[in-house]
């Protein structure tokens, strides 16, 4: 058997019939940037991230480029994030000439620190920048709270965590808040891999702040309003219609797969923690984490209904972590099945980023996370005959 880590030829197989005539529609109408369709698609993702605009860009790196833009920083700035992500979270950072400094990750979230945050803050801090990792959000109201005290500026990267939830407890009130529309700005990526993913790249800005929906639209097409008069230097940074078509069917599917994702989790959880790995240490399996902070610390009816069907965990990955990771890897490869590692290097590890002073040991999390975890097959299309190979694989392994 043959078990890839994502299979995009299963998903397309499922939804030709509704591609092929709204790229057909693409090309007839010959309106191959921006436009209606790109139009149409960005309301679509505004109301499914409960914000009130969505911009769309080109890629998730440039959704977050262009957001750190909008609020015009640039040398002499720092920007606060994590070194556990994909390079593109700091890579943007740097690309404006601010500074990226960074705060490690909780061990179970993968996910940054709160608490490490405000130690880091200087009269150079412009923007934290959390990234929501794997599909899971960050912890976000302590964030937000430090953030609106000391006037920073809160880009959510939520470019793997399109859809997922996380609640606002309050005495009174829960309040279950999507990925991206917490902070200034939540920025989405439609890479491919992604759960809700285009035919290339592509991405998107959301947001609560009109004034700023409209800069980030200037900014997307060089600056300029009207068109040849530019107030600022932006940026070719435009999503095309193609890609607002085929993502706007898929948009219609997202739920159902996400759905999907997390039922191929709960399996998996329960197989692991049945075979007695996760008793004798050998793995760590991932934390779904908010749904378990409601069921704690909220005892209301309507509270307990609403964090059975919190979508805390959209699993872009479900992650394992444990020791022998390289060697687990290389045995499951041996047998067919597609795994990865995100990511093998924390970024203050980085070749690029060296010159920031950053030795190894100074964000231990990270490093340890960059050792042991391991991402196995989680796609919705995922058989179950498919899942019980790999679980039988990995436990195989460890006998
Ligand atoms: C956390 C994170 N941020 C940003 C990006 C960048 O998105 P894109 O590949 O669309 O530029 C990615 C994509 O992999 C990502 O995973």
């Amino acid at each position: 058997m043959r078990v890839p880590l994502l299979d995009l030829k299963a998903q397309y197989e499922t939804i030709r019939s509704e591609i092929l005539p709204a790229l057909e529609e693409v090309l007839e109408s010959q309106h191959f940037i921006l436009g209606p369709k790109v139009g149409d698609f960005e309301q679509k993702v505004a109301v499914y991230s409960n914000c009130t605009d969505a911009i769309g860009v080109s890629s998730g790196s440039d959704a977050l480029l262009i957001s750190l833009m909008a609020e015009d920083i640039g040398p002499g700035d720092d920007v606060i994030t994590t070194p556990y992500t994909f390079f593109a979270t700091a890579g943007a950072i740097s690309r404006t000439g601010a500074t990226p400094v960074f705060v490690d990750i909780q061990p179970d979230t993968y996910n940054m620190d709160p608490n490490l945050i405000e130690e880091r803050i200087t009269p150079r801090t412009r923007a934290i920048i959390p990234v929501h990792l794997y599909g899971q959000c960050a912890d976000m109201w302590p964030i937000l709270d430090l953030a609106g005290k000391k006037g920073l500026v809160v880009i959510e990267d939520a470019a793997q965590a399109i859809g997922a939830e996380y609640p606002n407890e309050t005495p009174s009130r829960l309040e279950i808040c999507r990925a991206g529309s917490m902070g200034d700005y939540g920025c989405f990526s439609f890479f491919p891999s992604k759960n809700l993913g285009g035919f290339g790249d592509g991405g998107m800005v959301a947001t609560n702040d009109s004034d700023r929906a409209e800069r980030l639209k200037i900014l997307r097409a060089h600056g300029s309003k009207p068109k040849y008069y530019h107030k600022f230097v932006g940026g070719n940074f435009r999503l095309d219609a193609i890609q607002a078509a085929v993502l706007s069917v898929k948009l219609r599917h997202l739920d159902t797969w996400t759905a999907k994702r997390r039922q191929n989790a709960a399996s998996y959880d329960a197989a692991f923690e049945s075979s007695g790995l996760v008793d004798k240490g050998l793995i760590t399996l991932p934390k779904a984490f908010w749904k378990k902070a409601i069921a704690q610390n909220i005892a209301t009816e309507n509270s307990e209904t609403r964090s059975l069907s919190l979508h805390d965990h959209i699993y872009n990955q479900y992650i394992i972590s444990t020791s022998r990771r390289d060697e687990l890897r290389g045995y499951l490869t041996d047998r067919g099945i597609g795994t990865e590692i995100y990511y093998p290097v924390p970024l203050h590890l980085q070749e690029c980023y060296l010159s920031l002073g950053y030795p190894p040991g100074s964000f231990p999390v990270s490093e340890d996370a960059a050792k042991r975890t391991l991402a196995l097959p989680i796609y919705p299309e995922l058989t179950n005959e498919q899942q019980e190979y790999v679980v039988d694989a990995v436990c195989e392994y460890f006998s």
